[in-house]
Formats: C-alpha cells, structure tokens, sequence
C-alpha cells in the first residue's frame, strides 16, 4: 500500500485578473509514494507544485480528488505531515533555538530533553553559535536551515519541502545534499522534495517527478537507480539529468533555462 496517494487532484483558483472564471492550478494529478520513498518534483514556475504539496500537507483542499496517508483520506494538516516552506517562516519574536524547539513543545517534549534534541539539528545546521539569536539577525540562509532544523526536530513520518535549499549558498546546499540523504536513510522518512534545481532533484530523487506548464499535471516519472550518498558532481548522474532537461525543456520557454 502506498503511503502517501495523490488520486486525481485538480485545484482551481478564482481568476486572478476578477471576474467569477476560475482557473486551473493543476490538473489531473496522480501519484503513489511508497513509505520511505523519496521523491522530488521539478516543473516550471507557476505549474502548481506549492499548490500541490499544501494539498499534500492538508494546508488546502482540492477541488476535485483527494490525498490519502496510510489508506485514509487527509482532511487537515496533521503531526505525521510537516512542511518546509518555501520561504521561510520562522517566529521572529523567539530566539533560533526556541524556533527549532517548538514543535517539541507542542508535543510535549520536556524542556531538557528539547532543547537536546534542538540543539543537535542545530549543530548539524551548523548554527550552535547562533542559537540564542533572533531571526532578524540572520541571513536568508540562515534562517532556511533553522527552518529544515524545526522540521527535522519533530521527526515527522512524511516531510513536505519546498525549495528547501533555494536560498543558501552552493557549499551549504551541497553539504545539506548529503546530510540529508543521511537523515533520510537513517530514519526512512517519506520524504516529498520540490526544487528547481536538476542536479539537486537527481542527487535526492528516487524518483524524479516532472511537470507540465500550469495547469501543472504529471509530464513523465523517472527512476534514478544510482548508489547512495550521491554527490552533486558524480558522473553517473549526469544521463539522468539530461533526460530531465530533456523533459522540462518542452515546457519552459528557453529563457528561463
Ligand atoms: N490563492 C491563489 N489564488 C489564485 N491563484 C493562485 C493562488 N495560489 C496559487 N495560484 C496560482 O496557481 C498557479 C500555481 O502556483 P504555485 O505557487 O503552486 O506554483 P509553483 O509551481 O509552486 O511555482 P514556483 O516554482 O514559482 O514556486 C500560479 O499560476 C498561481 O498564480
Ligand atoms: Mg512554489
């Protein structure tokens, strides 16, 4: 059974140029994932894969279709579900570390015991010295690993990310590439990756979802059968890459490539 089902979700908008039309976000979309599994979404901006993963988390609903986690239907958002979003958003009136605990203390976590496990994101984050800060006085990269930190901290069965690593620099990102492999493989999370980056999507990617132009369907899925931990200049992933391209280019206008 699968995990986590996606079984034909359309979202339709209210025009945003007025009027009582509505629009189509996506359309059509199904897809299985396997417990364990990870799998990345690629497509070209505005092809609804925000839309579609806050579905997936339970933070929208779709007009048509419907999510299932476990073999039930997702009707909210839930625990066992957590999202990084795409831009970030942290607390600005707690300091990193209390950010990163949050979630801990929702569910209970006691202080000792919290703040272990915060501070041990944090320095796999490579943040230890920026615990006690605030957000404002981080950069944007910053503040997006505090935000993987949080996620990771609550150790969700299914976690949701969205462009996660849009915003560091490319010595952090690829670090976090294979950090997160680790995590991953470590504790067998469901994992659900959009990116605009093609060697990230291959790097992480069991599977590579690939996109239509909005409204946004599934174009193709394709396999990355490679050895783990990946890096982001192995040879090996390179035909894969190609191939993706190869798929997006029919949908992106060759400017923005
Ligand atoms: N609340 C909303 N009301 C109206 N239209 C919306 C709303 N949210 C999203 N859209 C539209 O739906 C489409 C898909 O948006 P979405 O944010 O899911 O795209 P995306 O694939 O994540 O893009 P990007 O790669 O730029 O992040 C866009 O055309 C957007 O304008
Ligand atoms: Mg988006």
């Amino acid at each position: 059974m699968a995990k986590l089902e996606a079984r034909n979700i359309c979202k339709h908008f209210d025009s945003i140029q007025g009027g009582k039309a509505q629009e189509s976000a996506i359309s059509n979309i199904n897809l299985s994932i396997k417990d364990g599994e990870f799998v990345c979404l690629v497509g070209p901006s505005g092809c609804g894969k925000t839309t579609f993963l806050n579905i997936l988390a339970g933070l929208d609903r779709p007009s048509e279709g419907e999510v299932m986690l476990d073999g039930r239907p997702v009707v909210e958002t839930g625990p066992e579900r957590i999202m990084v979003f795409q831009e970030n958003a942290l607390f600005p009136w707690l300091r990193v570390v209390d950010n990163v605990e949050f979630g801990l203390k929702v569910k209970g976590v006691e202080k000792t015991k919290r703040n272990e496990i915060a501070m041990q994101y944090l320095e796999m984050m490579q943040l230890t010295k920026f615990a006690d800060a605030y957000t404002y006085q981080l950069s944007g990269g910053m503040k997006q690993r505090v935000a993987i930190a949080r996620a990771l901290a609550i150790d969700p069965v299914v976690l949701l990310m969205d462009e996660p690593f849009a915003a560091l620099d490319s010595q952090t990102r690829d670090l976090l590439l294979v950090e997160l492999q680790l995590i991953w493989a470590r504790t067998k999370k469901t994992i659900v990756f959009i990116t605009h980056n093609i060697i990230e999507s291959v790097c992480l990617g069991d599977k590579v979802i690939v996109f239509t132009k909005r409204p946004g369907t599934i174009k193709k899925e394709i396999i990355v059968d490679y050895r783990r931990p990946r890096l982001p200049e192995d040879e090996g992933l390179r035909e894969y890459q190609r191939t993706i391209l190869n798929e997006l280019k029919g949908e992106i206008a060759a400017k923005d490539l």
